[in-house]
């Protein structure tokens, strides 16, 4: 089987980050064919000025358009602020709208929150933006409530939320085998 290359971006920059600590515990579940990278410049974009995007792209752009480009599939784990995203995700989600490096790619979305909700809202928040974007959004949802008593030092530590993430993982690496297979006629 070839490599698989999955890309995780986090919408938090906070340090002690739920949403990055489960980005990290994706990564370390991951086995070969499969490996995940977690992306760590988002905060490092600037904002999002189509006139820049249009004259010249920032290098940071650029860089970040190529990992996106080179992963097979991406996984999101998001904070939920005010009932939507983060402000930093959006904006690398916004630099990739009209390159489309999001197109047809599957992503999934994960969301942590100490709240009973899980993120629920930014969950539907962000799926609908990703779905604008064309990108190939998994139907699994892995929405983590009270994630404070189920991640500890910088880690997923809770089993079912383990199991919810490694079923999520399967998932991706899945839509990544389906890829280049021929949509079936007739169905
Ligand atoms: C929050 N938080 C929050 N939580 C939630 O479930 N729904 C919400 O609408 C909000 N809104 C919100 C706004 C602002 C400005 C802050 C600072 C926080 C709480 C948020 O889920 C919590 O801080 C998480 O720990 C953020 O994710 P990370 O940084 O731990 O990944």
């Amino acid at each position: 089987m070839p490599p698989i290359n999955l890309l995780a971006l986090c919408g938090s920059l906070r340090q002690g980050s739920l949403n990055s600590a489960v980005a990290h515990t994706a990564a370390s579940l991951c086995r070969p064919p499969v490996a995940m990278t977690v992306y760590e410049g988002l905060g490092g974009l600037p904002f999002f000025n189509p006139d820049v995007e249009r004259e010249c792209p920032p290098a940071e752009v650029l860089d970040f358009r190529a990992r996106l480009a080179a992963a097979d599939a991406v996984l999101i784990t998001s904070p939920e602020y005010a009932h939507g995203t983060s402000g930093v995700l959006k904006n690398g989600l916004e630099w990739v709208v009209g390159s489309g490096e999001l197109v047809d790619k599957p992503v999934a979305v994960v969301t942590a929150s100490p709240s009973m909700t899980g993120g629920a809202r930014a969950q539907a928040w962000l799926r609908e933006t990703l779905q604008v974007m064309s990108a190939r959004v998994l139907p699994h949802e892995l929405r983590i409530p009270c994630a404070t008593v189920k991640i500890t030092n910088g880690r997923v530590t809770d089993e079912e939320t383990l199991t919810g993430l490694r079923s999520v993982l399967a998932d991706l690496t899945r839509e990544t085998s389906q890829l280049g297979e021929p949509v079936p006629s007739g169905a």
